[in-house]
């Protein structure tokens, strides 16, 4: 099969200087984050605004970006949805100071990578990141329960299990023994109350484009569609 193999050679050497801008471009750009992002996947699930809202008013989103890459053992967040938070007595955060709500947001995360399976091993009971506060988990037959003392609810949906990484959906805030007595007002028979903690008007955090991994997708597109269109060509030939 003589013929192609010059022109095998040419399209070769069109092709040379794209692969090798190709390959220089993403030294050049910074490297995308490598690891999962909390903040992605919440934002990406829908119903935890309210959470993401106080993560970042108490400046948490960071520390725990951080975490996360440092943390040799991974970390697991319990993620209470809006509704969590909906149902909580009127005014509790509003109670909080604001080492409080820092204190209260820290215990839903746990320094430690667990998936389902794992939770009901591990031994009670469990440091959290916030300073006093600890869980334990209760195994039971195919559930797992996450508790306060005074809180005890099951962990229902994982919304990303990938070492290092946990997210479990709660179905309620938990409430830490310390900041339920007196601190909040009981649940009156009447809970009507629809005091959602200014929730914001539907809009997740501004999305982040990124142009400049942007082009670098686009000019490894545009390399691909040459090298399909050479060997369309070649084939062709045959
Ligand atoms: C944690 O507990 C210690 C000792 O009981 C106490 O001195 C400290 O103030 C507590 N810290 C927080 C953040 O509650
Ligand atoms: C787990 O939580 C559910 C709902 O609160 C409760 O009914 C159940 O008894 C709990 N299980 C254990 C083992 O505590």
């Amino acid at each position: 099969m003589s013929p192609p193999t010059p022109l095998l050679c040419t399209l070769v050497l069109l092709a040379l200087p794209f692969l090798l801008e190709a390959q220089g471009t993403p030294a050049a750009s910074p490297a995308p984050a490598a690891g999962p992002d909390p903040v992605a996947i919440l934002q990406g699930a829908r119903q935890y605004s309210t959470l993401l809202q106080l993560l970042t008013t108490r400046n948490l989103v960071e520390e725990i970006g951080n975490l996360l890459k440092n943390n040799r053992d991974g970390l697991t967040i319990f993620a209470p949805t809006d509704n969590a938070f909906n149902n909580l007595p009127p005014g509790t955060l509003n109670l909080l100071s604001p080492d409080q709500q820092t204190q209260l947001l820290l215990l839903h995360v746990v320094g430690k990578y667990y998936s389902k399976d794992t939770l009901s091993t591990a031994s009670n009971p469990v440091r959290t990141l916030a300073t006093n506060y600890t869980l334990n988990f209760i195994g039971g037959n195919n559930q797992v329960n996450v508790s306060t003392g005074v809180v005890n609810i099951p962990v229902n949906n994982e919304l990303y299990v990938k070492s290092p990484l946990a997210i479990f959906s709660i179905d309620s805030v938990l409430i830490p023994p310390a900041l339920a007595g007196g601190k909040a007002p009981a649940p009156s028979p009447s809970a009507g109350g629809p005091t959602a903690p200014s929730t914001p008007a539907e809009g997740p955090t501004a999305p982040t484009p990124q142009p400049v991994s942007g082009s670098y997708r686009r000019r490894r597109v545009d390399w691909g569609v040459l090298l399909g269109a050479g060997v369309a060509f070649l084939g062709l030939l045959r």
